[in-house]
């Protein structure tokens, strides 16, 4: 079974978790997220995960096309606009910003307890590719002292805790440094929403 599909069913994003933590995300730094449309995007934003080799490499951004289609049959553009831009990779190769849903995404990581966490992604095989892309060279310098000691141990309980420290700290960042996120409905839209890929 590949390891996109491993993830929706046991892993980081298993469909009946990471959703109602995004959401619990969403409700951290927002308040309650009342809008019905948002929680077909919790539940729909990473289902294009199915069937993919790897969680990070090169195309997986591309896992976020399909909910973000489901999110515009059912919801419209806004919302599959927030769906393409919950990823900060598919962000940057597109010329486009991060939205809130990506904040609410980043946040269930950091929020997620590492009793649940770190079982699941174990058993679905994800954590050592996400312990290895965490000390990707490039991003080295943006961990603080702390983060960055905790982050290079070979102890899983650890390396999570430095991660999530960090991911808590950018999602901070985001919201008190950018007007776009300081209320759930000052959502950037200055783009217009990506066109549906051809074929
Ligand atoms: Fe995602
Ligand atoms: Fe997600």
């Amino acid at each position: 079974m590949k390891l996109g599909t491993k993830s929706l069913l046991w892993g980081a994003h298993a469909f009946y978790l990471h959703p109602f933590m995004v959401a619990r995300g969403w409700w951290h730094l927002w308040g309650a997220p009342r809008d019905a449309k948002m929680w077909i995007c919790f539940l729909m934003h990473d289902i294009g995960y199915l069937g993919l080799d790897e969680m990070d490499g090169e195309g997986s951004e591309n896992h976020v096309r399909l909910g973000a289609e489901i999110a515009r049959w059912l919801c419209g553009d806004r919302y599959a606009d927030e769906c393409y831009r919950h990823s900060r990779l598919w962000c940057r190769l597109n010329g486009r910003t991060i939205s809130r849903l990506c904040l609410a995404d980043k946040m269930a990581f950091a929020l997620t307890p590492a009793w649940l966490y770190l079982p699941m992604v174990k058993a679905s095989g994800e954590l050592h590719e996400y312990m290895e892309r965490s000390r990707d060279p490039k991003k080295l310098a943006s961990y603080s002292v702390e983060e960055l000691r905790l982050i290079r141990s070979g102890r899983p309980s650890e390396w999570l805790r430095g991660l999530q420290m960090f991911t808590n700290r950018w999602v901070h960042a985001q919201v008190m440094t950018d007007p776009a996120f300081f209320a759930p409905s000052n959502g950037r839209e200055e783009n217009p929403p990506p066109k549906p890929a051809a074929g």
